[in-house]
């Protein structure tokens, strides 16, 4: 599927509408240069989670938690895995512990560096987002519909 995206507010709006057709899954990576909106994306998902605490970009510090009320989550965790230079790294910090307790929505920007092992257990619980930049404040989101 794939869908235009206008503004951010449009952005958060369509991060509604991912977590309404997540169906069994607890994760979605997040593809996209800089800038594209992964973060502007994941703070839609906090927001239609109730969320308070402000989300911003877990960059340097590589994951932040968020605790969620009344939803089948528990918490919304947040990587950013662009400092990180092999899968190796993005296990040592824990990613798998995460991903493997389903009260967690788990949400990876720059996902590109988890390979096989990861694959093997985790594929069928990930939602794959990818995002374009267009001009100015456009963006093109491409995703898989269903598993
Ligand atoms: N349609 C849009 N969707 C998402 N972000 C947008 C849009 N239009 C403008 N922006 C802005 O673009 C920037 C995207 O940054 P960010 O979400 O941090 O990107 P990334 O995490 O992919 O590096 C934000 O400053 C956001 O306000
Ligand atoms: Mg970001």
């Amino acid at each position: 599927m794939k869908q235009e995206i206008a503004t951010e507010e449009e952005m958060y709006n369509f991060a509604k509408s991912v977590l309404l057709n997540l169906e069994s899954r607890n994760i979605i990576f997040l593809y996209g240069d800089l800038g594209s909106g992964k973060t502007t994306f994941t703070k839609g998902l906090a927001k239609h989670l109730c969320i308070k605490e402000t989300v911003t970009s877990p960059t340097f510090v590589l994951c932040k938690e968020y605790n969620i009320e009344n939803s089948k989550f528990s918490k919304l965790v947040h990587f950013d895995l662009y400092r990180l230079e092999k899968e190796q790294d993005a296990l040592d910090i824990g990613i798998l512990e995460y991903v493997d307790n389903r009260n967690n929505l788990v949400v990876v920007e720059w996902p590109e560096i988890l390979d096989k092992s990861f694959f093997d257990s985790f594929n069928n619980s990930i939602f794959r987002i990818y995002i374009k930049h267009g001009e100015n404040n456009f963006r093109c989101v491409e995703y898989e519909n269903n598993n």
